[in-house]
């Protein structure tokens, strides 16, 4: 039995949401504030409850330049025909005929400046300087500029902007970000102006990259500091020419106060030095391929308050309570010569600091006092880290301090909260891993001498990062660096990596290379862009490309059996606990995600129009299904491999000959890995959707809800505040497993939030850009009470589900435009368009009453009530839970009553079936 509402209560929230209609939220990138866009690839969007059609009209002073009609459908992303024109203010103005919304923005001027660099190349982390005199009224006052290494603009010693490690990470021979900034505010009318660009060497020229050692590594992509800027000012007088100051011979440059300085080893200042004398510029001869910056920078996200803690060493150590990212500021004294050294950690040992797992990263933070009052940051690094060592300071005072979080300034789309505490806490320490791991580049950790754009974390993580934040500008800025990467060093292939350092990264392989195609699609997927698509398009076709190449280089039989791949990376099936490489075959892996691959780009080119490529794609798709089945299934449907990954890798992908006997054997394997999961990089991120999917909802929550390690709850147990990188980084002691490869803030794993989204929460994107839905809570008696919001680029959903009383309640809202299939737990569905509904259904009495003799003893031991019942009823099965061999607990009473050792009676078994129903949760 159910009941709907909507015909009464909801009918009249409908009518009210209809006629209260409005146009908000217009963007140019996905961004409300736009300074220095570029003038051509650009998207708008913006949000309604109306049906359409818009008019959008694009003007600039006054004046309508490009004028067209969105449809509701293209609200998400819709683009102007002609391009934009450098240096102009917009106002887009999108109307209907009951209400209109605009947004203002301006685009950059191209930058042409020359590069200027120290003439004396062995100034450390120098100062550029000028000074300049405005002596009228300024109306605008604009600096775009750029910098190899990492640039910090100061104006009259203020920091200009708000931004961090600027111009970010990328290859520099691809392309170099400048990025606009208003400096007004900071310019004084008739005084000189201090204008000081501080160098760093950053990504371009500090020490980056895996195994290189501290005295080496370095200048990957150049060895001289390069400035190019140039200030543009506009008076008031309109009949004043502008003011332009560029990077040119007149610029000097003099030493900075800094020591040292790198993205791994920290930052080093010594307030001491005397000031530099000032040197010559020279102009810089080599050519960058400068574009206006993406638009979302890195930027100060939050502040965390430590709290000190007193070490058995002795040792003054800050908690920030919470592993993040980016540095700590000091706002106390440091008198002069004395020195403040900070060094970061992600977890205690033995109740002391600790960091050997950040490897050769020394993430120290150092300065020596000259007794000036100033706050205390650096401006050339950042560190990961929960825990500070605080040395040089007899009495640490916690409120001197602050962590300042930062990361790219991405919108949060989410919001989600069950009655689990640890749940709570699994999705909490997921987008705390996106936030330190989203600087610029989706980096693999933050703490140690990695901190790299590693392709198979990003690409397994991808969809729950766009359901956490609005990510569709960061993608688009690293899949062109994938772009760049495939084109300039790997012939069409993609690497391990990106920014590669120049080819320093292998090849991707399976998995990591598959990136190519994978977050392009996906991001269509979340955003419904298709112009972003058809940009990325020789992106996915060219890796197609390579992979048909290994397929002929190895007989042309529509496998990719050889080859490198990390396969299942750090998968609990491996040789050994600490084994690098799970135990699923590397050839399936690569084949799998051949197919995959070349499924994504037939799926893109059919999207596209592109007729003959979607025929060419999807013809090979088939051949190679076929040729997955001839080598590793047996005729009757056996998968031949017997491994948690390898049957994901069926189901998801949809590869078998005969779905049940898949099924069941996954069922096996499960049960005989103690119903833990075992996967690694490339199980994981699958084995909840799939399980979901192939209605093993119960397999899927007991995996998430299981505490013990392989699972999420382990670590959160142990007092995880992001994601782990292995299952085990923590052994149950708190020891750490070990320190080679052992991160404590790698947010791949995170990806289960992917399916709690969407499978638990129920909410799934069915159409790119979000315009048809399918709302399907997926319930099980661990988890009752689920509040969900996301906002998705085509308006907020909200899902409120609860159990309670028998009953299953949902409250949902979609927006005006989207299509939705609701699917209760009853199985019965319902088709709607946006607006507020509300249902309720019966639901299987095991949802209230899950325990009953055929409930594994796994489940049972978990839960004091039931377990004490069978000690009462059946003491021999008790003794069976709770002795030394565990493989009983992985059967239910009633298969133990049919063992021959089993010596309690029908009756006895009958009770304690009927008691285990009577505990009600
Ligand atoms: C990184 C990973 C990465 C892996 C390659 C590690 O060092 O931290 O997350 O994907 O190497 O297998």
């Amino acid at each position: 039995m159910y009941t709907i509402n909507f015909y009464n209560k909801n009918s009249i929230i409908n009518f009210l949401l209809l006629k209260m209609s409005y146009i908000n939220n217009v963007k140019v990138n996905h961004l409300k504030t736009a300074l220095g866009i570029d003038i051509t690839g650009n998207s708008f969007s913006f949000l309604t409850n109306e049906k359409g059609p818009f008019k959008a009209t694009l003007s600039s002073n006054n004046k309508e330049v490009q004028t067209r009609e969105v449809t509701l459908e293209e609200s998400n992303a819709f683009s102007f025909k002609d391009p934009l024109e450098y240096n102009t203010n917009y106002t887009l103005l999108v109307e209907s005929s009951t209400s209109k919304s605009e947004l203002n923005f301006e685009t950059a001027i191209k930058l042409t400046s020359p590069f200027i660099k120290p003439k004396n190349k062995n100034i450390f982390s120098p100062i550029f300087f000028k000074n300049i005199k405005i002596d009228k009224q300024i109306k605008k006052a604009r600096l775009y500029i750029t910098g190899l290494g990492i640039y910090q603009a100061f104006i009259n010693n203020t920091k200009v902007g708000n931004a961090y490690l600027t111009p970010g990470f990328n290859d520099y021979d691809y392309y170099l970000r400048y990025q606009t900034y208003d400096i007004i505010n900071l310019l004084k009318l008739n005084e000189e102006n201090k204008i000081e660009i501080h160098m760093g060497d950053g990504w371009y020229k500090g020490r980056i990259g895996i195994n290189k050692p501290l005295d080496k590594g370095g200048n990957v992509f150049g060895d001289e500091y390069k400035l190019c800027l140039n200030i543009v000012i506009t008076y008031n007088d309109e009949k004043e020419k502008n003011l332009e100051i560029k990077s040119d011979e007149s610029w000097k440059v003099k030493p900075s106060k800094e020591v040292s300085n790198n993205i791994y080893d920290g930052e080093e200042i010594d307030y001491t030095l005397p000031e530099g004398t000032p040197e010559d510029v020279i102009i810089s001869e080599e050519k960058y391929n400068l574009i206006p910056d993406y638009g979302a920078l890195i930027v100060e996200k939050n502040l965390l308050k430590p709290e000190l803690y007193v070490s058995p060493k002795g040792e003054q150590i800050l908690d920030f309570k919470q592993n993040m990212v980016g540095f700590v500021r000091y706002k106390g004294i440091l008198n002069k010569n004395q020195e403040l050294k900070i060094t970061h950690g992600e977890v205690l040992q033995k109740e002391c600091f600790y960091n050997a797992n950040y490897r050769t990263a020394k993430a120290i933070l150092k300065y020596k006092g000259d007794g000036e009052k100033r706050i205390y940051e650096p401006i050339f690094t950042y560190y990961g880290f929960r825990y500070t060592l605080i040395e040089g300071l007899e009495k640490v005072d916690p409120n001197d301090f602050e962590g300042v979080v930062i990361y790219t300034d991405l919108e949060k789309k989410i919001s989600f909260e069950t009655e689990n505490k640890y749940i709570n806490q699994l999705s909490k320490n997921c987008f705390w891993g996106q936030c330190g791991n989203f600087l610029d580049v989706p980096t693999d950790c933050p703490q140690r001498d990695e901190r790299l754009g590693w392709t198979a974390d990003t690409q397994v993580f991808v969809n729950t990062a766009c359901y956490n934040m609005d990510t569709y500008i960061f993608y688009k800025k690293f899949l062109n660096d994938l772009r760049g990467d495939q084109t300039m060093y790997y012939n069409g292939d993609i690497p391990m990596y990106s920014p590669s350092l120049k080819k320093e990264a292998g090849e991707g392989g399976a998995v990591w290379a598959d990136a190519g195609t994978i977050i392009p699609w996906n991001v269509y997927l979340n955003y419904g862009d298709k112009n972003l698509l058809e940009n990325n398009y020789a992106l996915m076709r060219d890796f197609a490309e390579t992979l048909i190449r290994k397929d002929i280089e190895q007989g042309n039989k529509n496998l990719i059996l050889k080859g490198f791949t990390f396969g299942d990376w750090l998968a609990q099936d491996g040789v050994c606990a600490q084994s690098l490489f799970g135990g699923t075959d590397n050839g399936f892996i690569r084949t799998v995600y051949y197919y995959r691959s070349i499924e994504l780009t037939s799926f893109a080119a059919k999207e596209l129009g592109k007729k003959e490529d979607f025929e060419k794609y999807d013809t090979l798709k088939k051949k190679i299904y076929n040729a997955i089945l001839d080598e590793y299934f047996a005729p009757n449907g056996k998968l031949a491999l017997d491994t948690q990954t390898a049957y994901v890798l069926s189901l998801f992908y949809k590869i078998y000959r005969n779905k049940e006997r898949v099924l069941s054997d996954f069922k096996e394997r499960i049960k005989k890995d103690f119903y833990r999961c075992k996967t690694g990089f490339t199980g994981t991120p699958l084995i909840l959707l799939c399980l979901f999917d192939n209605d093993m909802d119960e397999y899927a929550y007991r995996i998430l809800f299981n505490e013990e390690c392989p699972g999420w709850i382990y670590a959160i147990k142990l007092g995880a505040t992001t994601i782990w990188e292995r299952w085990n980084s923590l052994l149950a002691d708190g020891t750490i497993s070990g320190i080679n490869m052992n991160s404590f803030n790698h947010y791949s794993y995170g990806s289960v939030c992917e399916a709690i989204f969407s499978r638990i929460c129920g909410l799934r994107n069915l159409s790119p850009g979000w315009k048809k839905v399918l709302i399907k809570p997926q319930i099980n008696y661990r988890l009752k009470n689920v509040k969900f919001s996301y906002e998705s680029i085509r308006g907020k959903f909200e899902i409120c589900w609860k159990c309670q009383d028998g009953k299953f309640y949902l409250d949902v809202m979609i927006p005006i435009g989207v299509e939705a299939e609701i699917i209760l737990p009853d199985k019965k569905n319902f088709n709607v368009n946006g607006g507020k509904y509300n249902y309720e259904c019966e639901v299987d009495s095991t949802i209230f009453t899950p325990f009953s003799i055929d409930t594994p003893l796994v489940d049972i031991v978990n839960n004091k009530q039931a377990l004490q019942v069978v000690k009462d009823t059946l003491p021999q099965v008790y003794e069976m839970a709770t002795g030394e061999n565990d493989e009983f607990k992985l059967e239910n009473i009633r298969h133990l009553s049919g063992l021959m050792m089993f010596v309690e009676s029908k009756e006895k078994v009958q009770k304690c079936d009927e008691e285990l129903k009577k505990i009600k949760l």
